[in-house]
């Protein structure tokens, strides 16, 4: 089961805005709408400016995970990372949001009693948020790429944090493999795939936020198709939480030595 999203957008305001280093958080009031699974996310569009220009064609919606759900809030983390998360990061209280979700499935609880790890790295640490919330006693480790991004950490206190000049976040997953554990990761594709094969390397389940270039969210469009080991699926309805196991591999470079997800490299946002 999955908590479904009503039909359609709807327009929510913005009740607060946050800043921790180059990360925005922006809460929307959406008092109608349903309390989202951890791991769900949402479609955003700002009500205003959405687009290069007057004569020019909107934006796309952007998919971003639910970091908390609260009192008819909902906070999303967010990063100006491109032209759409420029618009969104400068959305200040009273400003409107045009939501649909939420949408997917969020993250299955841990199997017989291991303890969960949650693994993040960036911005993905976002739905690891929620999820740690409602997790018993979950071991935390995030990865961030430099001092200044390593401010989002106050997002989850008590998480083990590394940043790039001293090691990626899966150096310090490494270090509590093999265990009877879960391991929950989000964050970029090469992070990703570091984590599956570690997964698979020491036994232990693993369960991948995935991140692919959506333009609809519901299924439509196929835009957001990854491979599995069993044929391709839709990240928006059968993600974005993925079983790492199901895969066999979530990045690798190309031919020639570029880097690509299984899915669509992610747009700039
Ligand atoms: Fe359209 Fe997934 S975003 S099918």
């Amino acid at each position: 089961m999955r908590t479904l999203a009503p039909p359609g957008r709807r327009t929510t305001e913005i009740v607060a805005r946050a800043e921790h280093g180059p990360y925005v958080v922006l809460t929307a009031a959406d008092p109608g709408g349903p309390a989202p699974d951890p791991g769900q996310f949402y479609m955003l569009t700002a009500a205003e400016r959405w687009g290069g220009g007057e004569d020019e064609r909107p934006f796309l919606p952007r998919a971003f995970s639910v970091m908390r759900a609260h009192d008819g809030e909902l906070d999303f983390l967010l990063e100006d990372v491109g032209p759409g998360t420029n618009r969104l990061a400068e959305l200040t209280p009273g400003d409107e949001l045009l939501l649909l979700g939420p949408l997917g499935r969020g993250f299955a609880p841990p199997r017989a009693g291991r303890r969960p790890i949650l693994a993040g790295g960036g911005v993905g640490i976002a739905p690891l948020v929620v999820w740690g919330d409602v997790l018993d006693q979950p071991l935390t480790l995030l990865g961030f790429r430099d001092a200044a991004h390593a401010a989002g950490a106050v997002l989850i206190p008590d998480a083990r944090v590394i940043t790039d000049d001293d090691g990626f976040v899966t150096d310090l997953l490494r270090d509590e493999l093999p265990g009877h554990v879960e391991v929950y990761a989000c964050g970029p594709p090469p992070m990703l795939e570091a984590v599956r094969a570690l997964a698979a390397d020491n036994g232990v389940p693993a369960q991948l936020a995935m991140e692919s270039g959506m333009a609809c969210g519901y299924g439509a469009c196929f835009g957001c198709v990854v491979p599995t080991k069993t044929g391709y699926v839709r990240l928006c309805v059968d993600g974005p939480v993925v079983e790492a196991d199901d895969l066999d591999h979530v990045w690798r470079p190309d031919a020639a030595g570029r880097h690509q997800n299984a899915g669509l490299d992610a747009p700039r946002r």
